[in-house]
């Protein structure tokens, strides 16, 4: 979910390197919205700063068997010059990340993200809790160089057209001190 992020840096700069990354990824804010109680019984994100590192929890019930879920995702960066960049803007089947033997090496990135840090998985079951416990993104797996800035993401997941959830996350990139 929140792992999209990593997806859309990968996207703009494609190579990982080993030296120690020069900044951190800070996340300020996530809201959820606009959830549809018919489809999800609960959704809720906590947000934790510790030891310099921003951690992501988060708990979902849906209320019945699915698995057609889409997510559009839209990433815009500002440079500290203040120009808007959109980096990123595209909608998915949200099954397709989850998929294991995706061949796309983003998807895979993506995926392996999820299962670390989740119980995700498809199809979407009822009356189940999934969580995600302590989702970080270590800098070490982003590109060498990201300019310093901040971001909002925004990720609209929709089932058979009709809204079904809207979070919004701040971000920012600052230097490593
Ligand atoms: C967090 O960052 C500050 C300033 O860069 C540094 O002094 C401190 O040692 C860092 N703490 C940890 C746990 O890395
Ligand atoms: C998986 O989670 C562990 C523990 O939080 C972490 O050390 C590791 O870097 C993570 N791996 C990936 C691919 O996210
Ligand atoms: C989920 O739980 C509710 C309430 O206990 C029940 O009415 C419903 O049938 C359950 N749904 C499924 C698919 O198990
Ligand atoms: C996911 O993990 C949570 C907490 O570890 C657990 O309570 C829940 O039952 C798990 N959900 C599934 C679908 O395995």
């Amino acid at each position: 979910m929140i792992a999209v992020l990593w997806v859309c840096w990968f996207l703009i700069i494609n190579g990982v390197r080993t030296e120690p990354r020069n900044f951190r990824l800070v996340l300020d804010d996530i809201i959820v919205s606009d959830r549809d109680p018919d489809l999800m019984e609960k959704l809720e994100v906590q947000l934790s700063q510790r030891n310099n590192r921003s951690y992501v929890d988060a708990q979902i019930i849906f209320k019945r068997n699915f698995k057609d879920m889409s997510a559009r995702t839209a990433l815009d960066f500002w440079k500290s010059s203040n120009t808007k960049m959109r980096l990123y803007d595209v909608r998915l089947d949200a099954c397709l990340f989850l998929d294991v033997s995706h061949k796309n090496r983003l998807f895979n990135i993506y995926a392996k993200a999820l299962r670390n840090y989740s119980n995700l998985s498809c199809p979407f079951k009822a009356n189940f809790t999934y969580t995600f416990k302590q989702l970080y993104f270590d800098e070490q797996e982003l590109p060498s160089f990201i300019p310093l800035g901040v971001f909002r993401a925004l990720i609209e997941y929709s089932t058979k057209q009709k809204l079904s959830a809207r979070i919004k996350i701040r971000g920012k990139i600052v230097p490593r001190l």
